[in-house]
This record gives C-alpha cells, sequence and structure tokens, in this order.
C-alpha cells in the first residue's frame, strides 16, 4: 500500500513575522527545485504567522497548518481560534492534541475528538497527535497509552483523508533522546491496528502515520524507512530550512 509521504514541521511558539517568512521562503525555494518531489510538504507556523506564512509558499507545493483549532465555529471564546477560522487563511490543515497541549492545557482526548470533528466539518486535515510519557514507557504501558489516545482522539467517520496521526513519545521531543527504530515500528504497527479496529482496514492501509520527536538530518533515514512510518513531524529541526530539507532529501523524498 502506496502512501505518500508527509514531511510536516511544526514551529511551535517560534517565530517573529521576518524570521517566519525567511524560513517560509526558503522551504518554498527548495521544495520548488525539487521540481516533483516523492513527498508532501506541510508548515506550521503560529497564528500570528499564517497570512503572510501562505503568501511567502506561494507556487510551492508545500501545505499551511495550524497547531491548534476550537470546537466551535465562532462566539464567546476569547483568545481562541476556530476551525473556520484557519481554513479561511489558508490553512489545509490543522495539528491537534500535541502533547504540549494536553500538557499545558490539559487537553484530553474527548476533547481533542471534538475539536477534530470541527476541523474535519470545515474541511481541514488533521494531525491528531498521540505518545506516552517516559514513566509510561518505563511500565511498559506504551502500547495501552497509544491505543487509548487513538480510540479517544480520532472521530469515529474519519478517513486516510483527513486524518493524519503523529506518534510522538513524549520524552522524544526535544530532547535528542529517540526509541529505536524497532521500539517507533512496534508502535506505529499497533497503532495502524487499532485504526484498522475503529475505522475500518482500507482506512488504516491507507491512513499515514508519523513520527516525532528529536527527528534530525542524522536519524531520518532510520526511521522513514520503516514499513509502518509515514513521515515526520519536525520540531526543532524544522526551523532551519537546511535541515527540514534533509531529513526529507534523506527520507528519499
Ligand atoms: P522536536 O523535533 O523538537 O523533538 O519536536 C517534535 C515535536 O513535538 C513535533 O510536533
Amino acid at each position: 500500500m502506496a502512501r505518500k509521504k508527509l514531511i510536516a514541521g511544526n514551529w511551535k511558539m517560534n517565530g517573529l513575522l521576518a524570521d517566519g517568512v525567511e524560513l517560509a521562503k526558503g522551504v518554498a525555494a527548495e521544495v520548488k527545485a525539487m521540481g516533483k518531489p516523492e513527498c508532501e510538504f506541510l508548515v506550521c507556523p503560529p497564528f500570528t504567522l499564517l497570512t503572510s506564512v501562505k503568501k511567502a509558499l506561494r507556487g510551492a507545493k508545500v501545505a499551511l497548518g495550524a497547531q491548534d483549532a476550537h470546537f466551535n465555529t465562532k462566539g464567546a471564546h476569547t483568545g481562541d481560534i476556530s476551525p473556520e477560522m484557519l481554513k479561511d487563511v489558508g490553512c489545509q490543515y490543522v495539528i491537534l492534541g500535541h502533547s504540549e497541549r494536553r500538557a499545558d492545557h490539559g487537553e484530553s482526548s474527548e476533547l481533542v475528538n471534538k475539536k477534530a470533528v470541527a476541523a474535519h466539518q470545515a474541511g481541514l486535515k488533521t494531525v491528531i497527535c498521540i505518545g506516552e510519557t517516559l514513566a509510561e514507557r518505563d511500565s511498559g504501558k506504551t502500547i495501552d497509552v497509544c491505543s487509548k489516545q487513538i480510540m479517544g482522539s480520532v472521530p469515529d467517520d474519519s478517513t486516510a483523508a483527513d486524518t493524519v496521526i503523529a506518534y510522538e513519545p513524549v520524552w522524544a521531543i526535544g530532547t535528542g533522546k529517540t526509541p529505536t527504530a524497532n521500539d517507533v515500528e512496534e508502535v506505529h504497527a499497533a497503532v495502524r491496528k487499532v485504526l484498522a479496529k475503529k475505522l475500518g482496514k482500507g482506512n488504516a492501509n491507507k491512513m499515514r502515520i508519523l513520527y516525532g520527536g528529536s527527528v534530525k538530518p542524522g536519524n531520518a533515514k532510520e526511521f522513514l524507512s520503516l514499513p509502518d512510518v509515514d513521515g515526520a513531524l519536525i520540531g526543532g529541526a524544522s526551523l532551519k530550512v537546511a535541515d527540514f530539507m534533509a531529513i526529507a532529501k534523506n527520507s528519499g523524498c
């Protein structure tokens, strides 16, 4: 089953206007220079940069995504942004349920599910994040935790066309530590089984499951050549054009 790899940058809370535009222009130029890359590209800047980054990406095959959305379309939700607003400024994707939001904002899988339903209704594709803490890994609960997060966070009517899963072990994010390739494949294969149970085999076989957590040019090939790894969700290394593009190139894009 051929799944087109997705190379996605999560810029997190980084970048003022000038930095964001420069980074986006750099990525756009490199992706254009690749001609017809084998992979799809996505960048997810902070809300404040979406419009400028959209302009900077003009003409390049790089999708735009946000890092969160509310589950309502509009109303009295100070500080929140709705899926419609994201769509309106040119987003195709939104990351939901990142472990930093689960930790910093107490987001539950139930809430992530509601957000995903709303995002899909607005015509956005979702990148739904899951992953275990170090304590959970050490106590042998990784598969159980990830399975529960999938069952809870992914809407029942999700399809491979509107949903991407990102497996990001919490302890591997921004730490330079990573699971072994075997560990990653084990989780991805287990996640695909859970997706099959939840969404049917057809969707599960077509749905992309990204790995995230200290992905760098030097380890990208090892992870992205695994059978059930369909791309990467990249934090720190997505803030440098050269690193982001080296990850893509080393992954066979
Ligand atoms: P790092 O690549 O900085 O470890 O971050 C991963 C991540 O959280 C992407 O969403």
